[in-house]
C-alpha cells in the first residue's frame, strides 16, 4: 500500500509510487505516491497564496494545533518509533527517544506561540519625539521551504514545521528521500488541525528537485539540515534569501585531568559515538583526554563500546544498528582504513557487514585524516592524548567545522575558557556534545552553517522585525 503524499493539507494518491527499503535487511519499509511537476507547483502556489491567511491566524489557533500535534505523537508513539526504525534503521530504542523529542519540539513551538508578541521602545528620549512610541513586532518573511535530512526522520521535520506554525508561515516540506514516510504520517496529525488550508504540504521529491525549489521566489525562506556542500551550495545559489543550514560536524570532547568520574565519561563517550551508528551532526567523533587520564579512560572507552549490543535495529536491546546504506558503510569503512594507512591504530572494530560497520573505536589518529578532519556520519571515534586543556581547545577550534563540542570538567574558570573561547554554537560542560535540548538554540558555526534552532531561535528566524511608531500619546 502506497502512503499519499500531501499538497495544502490534503492527501494526493496520484502518479507513480516508490518503495522506502530497510537499511538492515533490504525488506520493504513502506511505499508512496510520488509528487509530479504539477503537484509541487500546486504545493508552491498554495504556500503563497496562504500566506496572509496563515499570518494572521490566531494565536490560539497555532497554539492548539501545535499542542493537539505534541499530543497526537504522543499517543502514536509507538507507531512512530517502528516506521522511524523501519526506514531510517535507527535501532527502536533510539527511535522511540527521537518520538519523545519531537512531542517536546512541538510542545515548545505551542509555547512560544502563546508569549510571541513583539516589545514596545520608548522614542520619547529625544525631545523631537515627544509622545513617540515604537511597537516593534516580528512577521513572518514569508513561506519556508523545509528540506530535512534522513537521520532524524520525525525531529528535525518538527523543527522545521513546528516554528513555521507558531509564527504562522506556510511550509513546504521536502524530507528526505530515504525517509519520507515519518513525514508524510506526521500529515496524517496536522490535516487533524484546523491550520489554514495551504499553510503545510508535504512533498517526497528527490533532491534533483531540490535546487529548483530553493530558487522559487514564493519560497523566500529556505531552512536546511544536511550536507555541507549542498547547503552551502544552496545559499550561494539564492545570495538575497534568507537561508538557514544546519550542516555537519566532528563533535570533540575535552576530558580534563580534574574530571574524577572516567567510568561515566567512558559510559557516555561510548554511547554517544555509536548512537544511531554515528549518524547524527552531534555524535562524540574526536575525543582529546588529557594524558593524566587518557590511558584509564581509553580503556573505558574500549570495554563500554564492546559491551554495546549490535544488529537488528527492531530488536529493542540493539544499541548500534546499520547506517543508512550500504555506500555510506564503505565510505566510512575505507576511512577507517585510510586513517590506519596513515598510522593511526586500530583498537576495536572496523569490519563492515553490508549496510552495518562494527562499532570503531580508533587511538593516535593524525588530525589530518578523515575521521578527524571530516564528518564521518558513522560509529567511529578517535581517542587522542593532550599535555594541556589549552592544547585540547587548540584542536577542536582547529577543524573547519564547529557546532558542539564537550568538555568534562568540574572546574569553573575551565568551563568559562571552554565557553569562551570554542568556536562552535553549544558547549555541553560535564557531558558528551551530543546533548541537546529540543527547546534550545542550535546550530553552528564555520562550515557547520548559520542560524539556529530550537522554537523561541527558529521563530525569530523566520521573523522580521516590524516597527510601528505610535504618536500623540500621553507617555
Ligand atoms: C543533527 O544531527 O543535526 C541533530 C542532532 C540532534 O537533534 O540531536
Amino acid at each position: 500500500m502506497s502512503t499519499p503524499f500531501w499538497i495544502a493539507g490534503s492527501p494526493v494518491k496520484s502518479g507513480d509510487t516508490a518503495v522506502v527499503r530497510h537499511p538492515y535487511d533490504g525488506g520493504e519499509a513502506g511505499g508512496h505516491y510520488v509528487p509530479t511537476a504539477r503537484d509541487i507547483e500546486q504545493a508552491v502556489a498554495a504556500a503563497h497564496d496562504a500566506r496572509a491567511e496563515t499570518a494572521a491566524a490566531p494565536a490560539h489557533v497555532r497554539a492548539d494545533a501545535l499542542d493537539h500535534v505534541a499530543r497526537a505523537i504522543t499517543e502514536r508513539a509507538e507507531e512512530f518509533a517502528s516506521l522511524i526504525t523501519s526506514e531510517s534503521g535507527k535501532p527502536l530504542k533510539w527511535a522511540r527517544a527521537e518520538v519523545g523529542r519531537a512531542a517536546s519540539t512541538f510542545r515548545w513551538s505551542a509555547e512560544e506561540t502563546r508569549r510571541f508578541a513583539g516589545e514596545l521602545q520608548r522614542l520619547d528620549t529625544d525631545a523631537g519625539s515627544r509622545g513617540r512610541l515604537a511597537l516593534v513586532r516580528r512577521v513572518p518573511r514569508g513561506p519556508v521551504l523545509g528540506i530535512t535530512p534522513f537521520n532524524f526522520p520525525l525531529n528535525l521535520v518538527a523543527h522545521k514545521v513546528a516554528p513555521a506554525i507558531a509564527v504562522g508561515a506556510p511550509i513546504v516540506l521536502k524530507p528526505a528521500p530515504a525517509t519520507p514516510l515519518t513525514a508524510l504520517l506526521l500529515g496524517e496529525v496536522l490535516a487533524e488541525t484546523q491550520l489554514p488550508e495551504g499553510s503545510w504540504s508535504v512533498l517526497p521529491v528527490g533532491n534533483e528537485h531540490a535546487a529548483a525549489l530553493a530558487a522559487d521566489p514564493r519560497l523566500p525562506v529556505v531552512s536546511f539540515t544536511g550536507s555541507v556542500p549542498v547547503g552551502w551550495g544552496i545559499r550561494d545559489a539564492v545570495p538575497r534569501k534568507h537561508v538557514t543550514l544546519e550542516l555537519g560536524g566532528n563533535a570533540s570532547v575535552v576530558v580534563c585531568p580534574d574530571w574524577t568520574d572516567l567510568d561515566m565519561a567512558a559510559d557516555r563517550i561510548a554511547t554517544f559515538a555509536m548512537y544511531q551508528a554515528g549518524q547524527s551532526c552531534v555524535s562524540v567523533q574526536r575525543v582529546y583526554a588529557h594524558s593524566h587520564v587518557y590511558e584509564e579512560l581509553t580503556e573505558k572507552v574500549l570495554a563500554k563500546v564492546a559491551a554495546l549490543g549490535t544488529g537488528d535495529p527492531r530488536s529493542p536491546h540493539t544499541d548500534v544498528g546499520p547506517l543508512i546504506n550500504t555506500a555510506a558503510a564503505e565510505r566510512v569503512e575505507s576511512w577507517v582504513a585510510d586513517a590506519v594507512s596513515e598510522g593511526a591504530s586500530l583498537r576495536l572494530g572496523g569490519e563492515r557487514d553490508g549496510a552495518t560497520v562494527r562499532p570503531t573505536v580508533l587511538t593516535h589518529a593524525p588530525e589530518h585524516v578523515s575521521v578527524m578532519a571530516d564528518e564521518v556520519f558513522g560509529p567511529v571515534v578517535s581517542v587522542n592524548p593532550v599535555d594541556s586543556v589549552e592544547d585540547a581547545f587548540s584542536l577542536v577550534n582547529a577543524s573547519r567545522f564547529g557546532l558542539q563540542a564537550g568538555v568534562f570538567t568540574r572546574d569553573l574558570p575551565t568551563a568559562f575558557a571552554a565557553s569562551a573561547t570554542l568556536e562552535v554554537g553549544g558547549v555541553v560542560v560535564g557531558d558528551v556534545p551530543s546533548y541537546r535540548a529540543d527547546q534550545m538554540p542550535y546550530g553552528g558555526v564555520k562550515d557547520s552553517g548559520v542560524g539556529r534552532e530550537g522554537p523561541a531561535a527558529a521563530m525569530a528566524d523566520l521573523t522580521e522585525e516590524r516597527v510601528t511608531v505610535l504618536t500623540g500619546l500621553p507617555l
